[in-house]
């Protein structure tokens, strides 16, 4: 059967000082609705994959202190389809329970992985492109099926597949090769060779084709999994997963996974993906989900500027003005407690930023 998890667990720290370790990005109201409101890019998510699934196969693998905030968020989520990590691993171990949990209940599953982080326009190409990668493996059961973007910068923060000869499948392209995070001058050399797609973070294959994976490439945690999935299910495994998961060694499963498979001819597959895509990741990038003034200012909350532009200005307190005069290129971001102020150029050290502010904020 088709099943699909979101894996929600990551921290934001790019998106700080909106995003905190206890409220993370993917669970604050940040997607702006037409009527005025807001919802999450964790909703969003789960909408984008009830479009494709019943709710019953979706599942949501996340830090364990984010379990109520995810259950509040996703009304329809079941209790039995929340996958709790008692520490963060990173996603090849998260990717690697939710394989070995979903196989634990139905040992056939074809498991769709998708990030909790994006936004897609439109949703039907994007359940197009799922429908496609499922088929794939109908015909290539073995098959670890990438979703893939075509790039439209030498962005560093990104994976990168090549593609090579075609499959049997119309839209899925064998792929030559992967490589996660390349430096910039690689990037750009893969970007003007055309040969590339980046790696959207989104997978198709069958769970028990992904725990062969990490068993080759990543024994460690096969080992640790195999011992989790030992326990009888409830609170006997939750006691095993406590204790044996935080010995996971911590990669992701771009690094740990993709790149070593997609040595071995035939065995990654990417299937296109034809959409508008956002991985908001960082200010500029949540920027992009903004409305945008005729100077490329995007704002959100109460702001007056004035000969400024390119800014990204961001309030959370409906009462708190920002105001700005002759600002160029430049974040400013206003929260109860918190003010931060970096040029655009920098947002990728805003990470950096929060690692010197320590756990005060
Ligand atoms: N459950 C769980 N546990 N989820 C996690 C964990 C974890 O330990 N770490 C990260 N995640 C979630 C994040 O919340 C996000 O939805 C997704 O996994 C991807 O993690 P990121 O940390 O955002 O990865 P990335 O953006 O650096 O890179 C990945 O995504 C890119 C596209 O957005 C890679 O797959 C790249 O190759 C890809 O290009
Ligand atoms: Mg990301």
């Amino acid at each position: 059967m088709r099943h699909a998890v979101i894996m929600a667990g990551g921290s934001g720290t790019r998106l700080w000082p909106l995003s905190r370790a206890a409220r993370p990005k993917q669970l604050l109201d940040v997607v702006a609705e037409p009527g005025g409101g807001a919802h999450s890019l964790l909703a969003e998510a789960f909408t984008r994959l009830r479009s494709v699934l019943p709710a019953e196969q979706i599942w949501v693998c996340t830090a364990a202190r984010y379990g109520e905030q995810v259950l509040s968020c996703l009304p329809e989520l079941g209790a039995d389809r929340l996958i709790l990590e008692p520490v963060a691993r990173d996603t090849a171990n998260a990717v690697g329970l939710a394989a070995a949990l979903v196989a634990d209940v139905d040992p056939d599953a074809e498991l769709a992985v998708v990030s909790a982080d994006h936004v897609i326009r439109p949703v039907e190409a994007f359940a197009a492109a799922l429908e496609t990668a499922y088929a794939v493996l109908a015909a290539r059961p073995r098959a670890l099926v990438t979703l893939g973007i075509t790039p439209t910068s030498p962005a560093t923060g990104f994976g990168y597949v090549q593609k090579g000869g075609p499959t049997e499948v119309p839209g899925a392209a064998e792929a030559a090769s992967f490589r996660e995070k390349p430096d910039l001058a690689t990037a750009q050399g893969y970007l003007a060779s055309g040969q590339y797609l980046w790696n959207s973070g989104m997978f198709v294959w069958r769970a028990r084709t992904v725990l062969d994976a990490l068993a080759e490439h990543l024994p460690e945690s096969a080992a640790v999994l195999e011992q989790v999935v030992a326990a009888p299910a409830g609170p006997e495994r939750d006691a095993v997963l406590a204790e044996v998961f935080p010995s996971c060694p911590k990669i992701s499963v771009d690094y740990a996974v993709l790149e070593p498979a997609a040595a071995e001819p035939g065995r990654v597959v990417v299937v296109d993906l034809d959409v508008d895509w956002l991985d908001v990741g960082s200010w500029p990038a949540l920027a992009g989900t903004l409305d945008t003034d005729d100077a490329g200012n995007a704002v959100r909350g109460l702001a007056v500027l004035l000969d400024s532009s390119g800014n990204v200005v961001f309030s959370d307190d409906p009462e708190h003005l920002l105001a700005l005069v002759g600002v160029r290129d430049s974040i400013v971001v206003h929260t109860a407690d918190v003010t931060m102020v970096a040029p655009v150029s920098e947002a990728e050290r805003v990470k950096a930023l929060l690692a010197e502010v320590g756990t005060r904020h």
